[in-house]
């Protein structure tokens, strides 16, 4: 499991009146996944997009679509996610009182099931559901707007998590989410993340294909 490392590019900090160009430019550069940031205003303070959006994303693109879902009460919209043709779905914990119900039908329906914590959530209240999630999300920003600077003690949530799938023989992904660079990447990995989050780091710069590269390289070089 260790040595999964997938490039999951955010497109929040894509521009957005040239969504397939921005997406293809990605792709090009070897991006592994498709990472969309659903907001609904209440959970976090900004509002982004909903399943209308993925479905159209859905069609310019053959790679894997990752949507997190930075909403209260994600279980009344689930099913209009998976129809607009998801591959992962990620929940928060903290936004659900019925976690095991909402990862056990997200399961049901085909599409990997994800949970994911805040900062200021600790990873042992993850404890109960980890056999059941396909993949688990730190948050290493307070989510709600891209750009933001890495939470450092973030690198301790993950390694912690890291040897809990381990001692237990679990298999789901590691996916890390928010002031990813090129700089510490490799302490991130080496903590033990397989998917990497990207936004402003990529689709902040002028060629995104060739940075989106780079931080493939670097993910090889891990
Ligand atoms: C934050 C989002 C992230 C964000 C990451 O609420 O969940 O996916 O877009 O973007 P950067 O890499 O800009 O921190
Ligand atoms: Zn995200």
């Amino acid at each position: 499991m260790k040595n999964i490392k997938l490039l999951a590019p955010s497109i929040l900090s894509a521009d957005f009146s040239n969504l397939s160009q921005q997406i293809r430019y990605v792709e090009l550069g070897g991006a592994d996944i498709i990472h969309c940031d659903v907001m609904d205003g209440r959970f976090v303070p900004n509002l982004t997009f909903g399943p209308l959006i993925i479905n159209a994303i859905k069609k310019v693109t053959n790679l894997p679509i990752d949507a997190h879902l930075m909403v209260e009460n994600p279980e009344n919209m689930i099913d209009n996610f998976i129809e607009a043709g998801v591959n992962y779905l990620t929940v928060h914990q903290e936004a659900t009182v019925h976690l095991h119900r909402t990862i056990n039908y997200i399961k049901s329906k085909g599409v990997k099931a994800g949970v994911s914590i805040n900062p200021a959530t600790p990873v042992n209240m993850l404890k109960e559901i980890l056999e059941d999630v396909d993949l688990v999300l730190i948050m290493s920003v307070n989510p709600g707007f891209g750009g933001q600077k890495f939470i450092p003690g973030s690198i301790r949530k993950i390694k912690e998590l890291s040897e809990m799938r381990e001692a237990m023989g679990y298999n789901f992904l590691i996916e890390v989410d928010g002031g990813i660079t090129k700089e510490n990447i490799k302490e991130i990995s080496e903590a033990g993340c397989n998917v990497f989050v990207v936004g402003w780091s990529i689709f902040g710069n002028d060629n995104k294909t060739a940075v989106t590269t780079e931080f493939k390289n670097l993910l090889l070089q891990n």
